[in-house]
């Protein structure tokens, strides 16, 4: 109830003890409406469950739903049938009482709808039996074959049943289903051979005729045609398109199996609906003397058949009536009428006590087979009756009437039980209890079922009297009787203006729900169910075992009247009061919103009666009595503890004082509610709904609240695992820094103690310095072999580093010595003797180093032939233009100087002027200074000789080393690089002198003394 307490305005209240005004009518049926129109098809009085008929699947009844409501508390969740049961079944469990759901309301309410769902709530959610686990496949079979012989269409449901039912389901001390009883009251057996306009007979017959193999049919005597069956059309309406007779065969079909019928059993009972079809079918046509005589040979041919009794008999039985006079049996022939109606008593009789058998047998079926174990012995047990309704027709008769008194019955039985229970409560928890006003129906009880003055009683007395006893004498005998009683009226008793609504064969009771006016034609037929003796003995005669069965011929010697049909559904149903008195009651009160059958259409009409004849504002009159609202302390304060600073969060102490703090807190006066010894009682609604209403402001602020503190905490969560993160980091990076600061200390500890022996302090450092110096060399290596570069090793490496250097080095020279051509190695051994002899010794030197030299200077065809032609097969190996100084004057010639094997040759144009054999080649004489002059010295004997020669060579570095080169092979030759001057031999006995001098640039004259003066240029490198 509380889930939708706050949605009150648009769904009403969920519970009818919440209305403010409760006495009205008009409020009780809206709230019903507005619940209706959102689909809520249920709500409570207390305890009381009323359910109106949606018409429609709602999709409420799920295996989920079934989980939803398993173990709840009543009133937390929005009201359900599956609250109800789970309630009755815990309470079944946990304290071991029988209980009692009690299913009412009239014909089309949903009373057959809501048995099935509980059983299937049961059968779905409870716990398996340990062994015969089938028993509640059989405890739901039972439902299709109870109805297909005990419900059909009514002009008021398609499927109305047509008795009464409880049904006994048996839990063992587990909880789980063993065992099942059922009791049926009344079968309406007259619909077997009469159905008013469009209202069918019992479903079983079209059912068979529809879904039937043609094998059955054929043994049956059957045809596939419903209108060929008198019995199947006086209602005019053998096809319901709501209705698949055809299916609903099959359901039946193998329902039957599963609650133990064997293949015999079934044809038997087959064999008996067909006879009563047949019955049905037969004719009588008058003789002569106005006797009937059965026209029909051949439905009595079939009936023989099925029934397994001899035909004559049965022909007999159904034209004769056996009278039994002074010990002698007297046969009487029946007219037509007589026969017509002994002809339907005995369908009447044939099939409802078949039904009775067919109730028996599905109680074998389900009776525990484990009754002698010591679980069956602490079984407990849950009732279901779904029983018919308070029935106002426009014609009630003696049906109406065993209904409707029934209903007092009922109604009586549960005001006792609801004030009882109220009662109880109020004691239990210590309330002194407030007497309440109501209507107790006992005295329309009493006037039907009181001895000898009840109606029950005239209507028996009327029956077994000798005499006319007719429906009139009884209705004369009635209204001599009770006359006086307040709730009984005829025409004759009536005033002048209700006489009008009265018929004078007609009575009228004030029933607790309303008026209704029963007609007294057929009371005492009715009552009297008499069969004819002679059709009982032909029945008894019966071959067919269930016939066998159902009429036993102990009845036959029986002297003994049997009870009337009144008197015995008085006893059954004070038996039934008893059983359900001892049980713990739940109530479920069905309404039907329409006539139509049809799916949202409120009917306010209908349903204002059905409120009334239900008791329903009785029934909250009596909850209201007292208190509006009653609930435990530990709900209540779970509930509304946030409205109170000391009950909320938590409170400590006991809910009762919890529950004090808070309505004191909530202002709750002295006459609004009372403490009870669990419980809190609330006497009026607005109370609670001003609670409510208080704590839906405060849910707001809560929400707030809980929303703020939950950011609150989730950023300081957040925020701490940042800050958590940082510390991290920072740590790690201080660490890493002391490390690092640590190593530095260490290392200029080291760096301090570097010099000392190796110890624990410098250790380290010697050791990175080490290993940097290595590591440091790979990347520093020299690049080439010219680059001397080398990094300082650290003195314990000097001895190391100097070894790796060398190594290098070689390795460089290998690798370079590899990778030179033989041109090369030409030029660098020409350029290494240049080096031998120039470097350091004559100033142009370093000029000519990066120069290379060149093979030589004068091609093929700068050589005059001739000379080469004078030269003859002598290759010439190096060749230069010169200029050639005179020995006497000086004077510049230009001249080429060729180069071969054995000599120096001076070429003038076209003729060799000079030749110096190596051998005669005495030495060259060179200046230390920058200018080109060379003085290729001769031996003196020789005499073609006309002296030392004085050159000069613009490439006088490679000319010279080239002539030394070729010289060398021949004459050890000597080049004498020479300060100031060179003197050389200017002819036989003539010496010449040349005197160098550094000036600005280069300048060869001669000199005033004779000598030749050379002026050479003074370069910037020296
Ligand atoms: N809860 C429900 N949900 C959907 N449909 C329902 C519900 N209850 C009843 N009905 C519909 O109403 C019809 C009549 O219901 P049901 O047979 O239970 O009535 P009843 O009270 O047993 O009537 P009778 O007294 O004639 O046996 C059902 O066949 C079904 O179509
Ligand atoms: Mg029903």
């Amino acid at each position: 109830m509380e889930s939708a307490l706050t949605a009150r305005d648009r769904v009403g209240v969920q519970d009818f003890v919440l209305l403010e005004n409760f006495t009205s009518e008009a409020a009780f049926i809206e709230n019903l409406r507005r619940r209706f129109r959102e689909n809520l098809i249920y709500t409570y009085i207390g305890p009381v469950l009323v359910s109106v008929n949606p018409y429609r699947d709602l999709q409420i009844y799920s295996r989920q739903h079934m989980e939803r409501y398993r173990g709840v508390s009543f009133y937390e969740v929005p009201p359900h049938l599956f609250a109800v049961a789970d309630t009755a079944y815990r309470a079944l469990r946990t304290e071991r009482r029988d209980q009692a759901v009690m299913i009412s309301g009239e014909s089309g309410a949903g009373k057959t709808e809501a048995t099935k769902r509980l059983l299937q709530f049961y059968a779905e959610t409870c716990p398996a039996p340990e062994r015969g686990g089938a028993v509640r496949d059989r405890l739901l079979q039972s439902n299709p074959v109870l109805e297909a012989f005990g419900n059909a269409k009514t002009l008021r449901n398609d499927n109305s049943s047509r008795f009464g039912k409880y049904m006994d389901v048996q839990f063992d001390f587990k909880g789980a289903p063993v065992g099942g009883h059922i009791l049926s009251y009344l079968l309406e057996k007259s619909r077997v051979v009469h159905q008013n306009h469009g209202e069918r007979n019992f479903h079983i017959f079209y059912q068979l005729l529809e879904g039937g193999e043609e094998e059955t049919l054929r043994r049956l005597g059957l045809e596939r045609n419903p209108q060929s069956y008198l019995y199947l059309v006086k209602g005019q309406c053998a096809k319901v398109s709501s209705i698949n007779d055809k299916n609903d065969w099959k359901v039946v079909r193998k329902a039957l199996t599963v609650i133990d019928f064997t293949e015999d059993e079934v044809e038997d009972l087959l064999s008996i609906v067909a006879s009563v079809l047949h019955l049905g079918n037969i004719h009588f046509a008058a003789d002569e003397e106005s006797n009937a005589q059965v026209t029909t040979e051949n439905q009595l041919k079939y009936l023989t058949r099925l029934l397994g009794v001899e035909g004559s008999t049965l022909r007999e039985a159904l034209t004769h009536r056996k009278i039994i006079a002074k010990g002698e049996e007297l046969l009487s022939p029946l007219n037509l009428e007589q026969a017509a109606y002994a002809r339907d008593a005995l369908a009447k009789a044939v099939y409802s006590r078949t039904f009775t058998w067919l109730v028996a047998k599905i109680n074998r079926s389900l009776a525990s087979k484990d009754a002698e174990s010591p679980s069956w012995r602490s079984t407990t047990v849950l009732g279901l009756l779904d029983i018919y309704g308070f029935e106002v027709f426009q014609n009630n008769s003696f049906e109406q009437f065993c209904i409707n008194y029934c209903n007092e019955k009922l109604q009586q039985l549960f005001i006792e039980l609801t004030l009882k229970s109220e009662q109880e409560e109020y004691e239990a928890e210590g309330i002194a209890w407030e007497p309440v006003q109501y209507f107790n129906n006992k005295i329309i009880c009493d006037l039907v079922e009181e001895k000898f003055k009840g109606i029950i009683s005239i209507l028996d007395e009327e029956c077994l009297r000798p005499g006319e006893a007719t429906d009139l004498t009884f209705l004369e005998k009635l209204e001599d009787t009770v006359k006086h009683h307040p709730h009984f009226l005829t025409h004759k008793l009536a005033d002048q203006r209700t006489r009008k609504s009265l018929g004078r064969g007609e009575f009228r009771l004030l029933h607790y729900a309303g008026e209704v006016t029963y007609n007294v034609t057929g009371f005492l037929d009715k009552n009297n169910d008499l069969l004819f003796r002679n059709l009982k003995e032909a029945m008894c005669s019966s071959e067919n075992p269930i016939m066998s069965q159902c009429f036993d011929r102990s009845e036959l010697s029986d002297k003994k009247r049997p009870e009337t049909v009144a008197t015995q559904f008085k006893m059954s149903l004070l038996q039934l009061v008893e059983i359900l008195k001892s049980k713990e009651p739940a109530y479920v009160r069905c309404i039907k919103p329409n006539d139509a059958k049809q799916p949202g259409r409120f009917d306010e009409v209908l349903i204002r009666h059905q409120v009334k004849y239900l008791g329903l504002m009785e029934n909250l009159r009596v909850r209201r009595a007292g208190f509006a609202y009653r609930r435990k302390y530990e709900a209540f304060l779970q509930r509304y503890k946030s409205l109170c600073p000391e009950t909320w969060p938590i409170w400590a102490g006991r809910p009762q004082d919890g529950v004090a703090v808070l309505v004191r807190h909530l202002g709750y006066k002295p006459e609004e509610y009372k403490m009870g010894r669990t419980k809190i009682f609330i006497r009026f609604p607005k109370t609670l709904f001003a609670t409510e209403d208080a704590l839906e402001v405060r849910r707001q602020s809560l929400a707030t609240t809980i929303q703020a503190t939950w950011r609150g905490f989730h950023w300081r969560q957040k925020f701490l695992r940042v800050k958590r993160s940082a510390i991290c980091i920072q740590s790690w990076w201080r660490g890493t820094l002391g490390r690092r600061k640590a190593a530095k200390r260490k290392l200029i500890r080291g760096f301090i103690l570097r010099h000392a022996p190796r110890c624990p302090e410098n250790a380290f450092f010697l050791d990175h310095v080490r290993t940097s110096f290595l590591l440091n060399l790979r990347r520093q290596l020299p690049r080439n072999i010219l680059d001397t570069s080398w990094p300082t090793p650290p003195p314990a490496l000097r001895e190391a580093s100097e070894l790796l250097r060398e190594l290098c080095q070689k390795n460089m020279v290998w690798k370079y010595c590899r990778s030179i051509s033989p041109e090369w190695k030409q030029q660098l051994q020409q350029k290494a003797i240049a080096s031998e002899i120039f470097k350091g010794k004559k100033d142009n030197y370093p000029q000519s180093v990066p120069r290379l030299f060149i093979s030589t200077r004068l091609g093929a065809d700068e050589i005059s032939p001739k000379v080469l032609q004078a030269l003859g097969s002598e290759p010439i190996q190096y060749a230069v233009p010169v200029v050639k100084y005179d020995r006497k004057g000086y004077k510049p010639r230009s001249r080429q100087l060729l180069l071969t094997p054995s000599a120096v040759v001076i070429v003038e144009d076209a003729k060799v002027k000079q030749r110096i054999e190596y051998a005669n080649l005495t030495g060259i004489s060179v200046s230390s200074l920058s200018d080109s002059l060379f003085v290729l010295h001769v031996q003196r004997e020789d005499n073609k000789q006309k002296g030392d020669v004085v050159l000069q060579s613009d490439h006088v570095i490679e000319t010279l080393t080239k002539t030394a080169l070729s010289a060398d092979r021949v004459n050890n030759i000597n080049i004498n690089i020479n300060q100031g001057s060179i003197t050389f031999a200017g002819g036989p006995g003539r010496d010449g002198i040349i005197d160098f001098t550094t000036g600005s640039e280069l300048l060869v004259t001669k000199a005033k003394n004779g000598h030749l003066a050379v002026v050479a240029p003074r370069l910037n490198s020296r």
